[in-house]
């Protein structure tokens, strides 16, 4: 319980001054509020699409796929190993280790909400879920299959599969594809949404955010991580350069510079380009950026406001702001906070 509010006071008529100071606060909140809904909006119950329909059986097709190491190339990767439910869908790493302890380019951003963004990966050179999960069977830092081949003879060769492919892709003749693979992960993956205190707030519940996080909303907002950082997953809608008013490196401390989206593009117009990404989680998914370089969310807020926006908040805005993100927070979904039993060889 939070405490009481000392604008509970004005209907016993105490004081005149304070039914002032709580009418203008009643005022502030309802355009916060205002404010709130024309730039964000509520989590759906799942991230399901007219494309790309999801089954209860692709859901738990999907589910065992995704925790199961079997279809690596060294027995020990699977999704779960860089996208850990304990550590809200990251790893906690700057850049995460695969088949052979081979080091990612970046870091692993969580799997939770992230079917809401417009495109995968801190460069968004895979078109959605489904496409992400598929080829990550051949990444040469992740599974580390040379072919596809490879993986499809493992999965087929595990007796336990056989019935929940079959459930989950009734019409077709050879149901294990690479690209039903990709179709029962991203199924699961639409379901992990995680519905926080911020959602409340949007559908009305004012008190659903401290003082301190209407604060940092209100700050989010006045100082521009809006333009960048809104819709219902607070980012994951656009490309932006990294680095507005100032080279990204000279805050973040970053060893290494990393061109982003002109990597794949070989445009030098999408120099340091990135995916605005979701802050849905981000207390818990440290470290930040996408090459891991910062640990802390009050260090990652003060670099934003510094390279993108050319902004000093006080500590009091840092503090609020992150106070603010923290209510973007929600439970793990259940059944991503456990894990499945993985089907049976015979
Ligand atoms: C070895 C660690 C590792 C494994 C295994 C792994 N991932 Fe990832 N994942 C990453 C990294 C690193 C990125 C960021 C890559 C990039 O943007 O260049 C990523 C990105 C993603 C994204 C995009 C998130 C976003 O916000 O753009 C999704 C979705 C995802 N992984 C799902 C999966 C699924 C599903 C599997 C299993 C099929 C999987 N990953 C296996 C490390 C891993
Ligand atoms: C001009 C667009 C833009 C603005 C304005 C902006 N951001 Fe960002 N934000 C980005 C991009 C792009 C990234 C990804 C950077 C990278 O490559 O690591 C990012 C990353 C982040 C991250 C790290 C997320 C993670 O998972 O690692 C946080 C936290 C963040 N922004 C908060 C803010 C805050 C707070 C503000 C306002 C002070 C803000 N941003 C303003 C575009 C923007």
């Amino acid at each position: 319980m939070r405490p009481l509010s000392g604008c509970g006071a004005i209907v016993l008529g105490l004081s005149v001054g304070l039914g002032l100071a709580c009418a203008t606060r009643a005022a502030e909140d309802d355009a916060l509020l205002r404010d709130a809904r024309r730039l964000f909006a509520p989590l759906p119950k799942d991230m399901a699409t007219a494309e790309r329909p999801i089954t209860p059986a692709l859901v738990e097709l999907g589910r065992a796929l995704f925790f199961d190491p079997r279809m690596s190339v060294d027995g020990t990767v699977s999704c779960a190993r860089c996208h850990q439910p304990a550590l809200y869908g990251g790893d906690a790493l700057a850049k995460s280790h695969g088949n052979h302890d081979r080091l990612n380019a970046r870091n692993a951003p969580t799997v939770l909400n992230t079917a809401l963004q417009f495109k995968q990966h801190w460069t968004g050179n895979r078109e959605d879920v489904e496409d992400q999960a598929t080829k990550a069977l051949l990444g040469a830092a992740s599974y580390g299959n040379p072919s596809y081949d490879v993986p499809m003879a493992r999965l087929k060769a595990i007796a336990g599969y056989q019935p929940l492919f079959r459930a989950a892709f009734p019409d077709a003749s050879n149901p294990i594809t690479p690209e039903n693979w990709g179709r029962a992960i991203g199924a699961y993956e639409r379901t992990l949404v995680s519905r926080s205190r911020f959602d409340e707030f949007l559908e009305g519940k004012r008190d659903a955010l401290s003082a301190s996080e209407r604060a940092g909303l209100r700050a989010f907002i006045d100082t521009g991580c809006v333009t960048c950082h809104n819709g219902v997953g607070v980012g994951g809608g656009e490309f932006k350069k990294f680095g507005v008013v100032e080279d990204y490196w000279k805050a973040t401390g970053s060893q290494e510079t990393d061109e982003g989206r002109a990597l794949d593009t070989k445009n030098p117009e999408d120099k340091f380009f990135f995916k605005v990404p979701i802050l849905r989680n981000v207390a818990m998914t440290g470290p930040y950026f996408h090459d891991g370089s910062v640990i802390t969310l009050e260090a990652a807020v003060r670099a934003m406001a510094r390279v993108q926006l050319g902004a000093a908040p006080s500590d009091r805005e840092v503090q609020d702001i992150v106070a603010f993100l923290g209510s973007l927070t929600g439970p793990l979904p259940d059944n991503f906070a456990t894990a499945p039993a993985l089907p049976a060889e015979r």
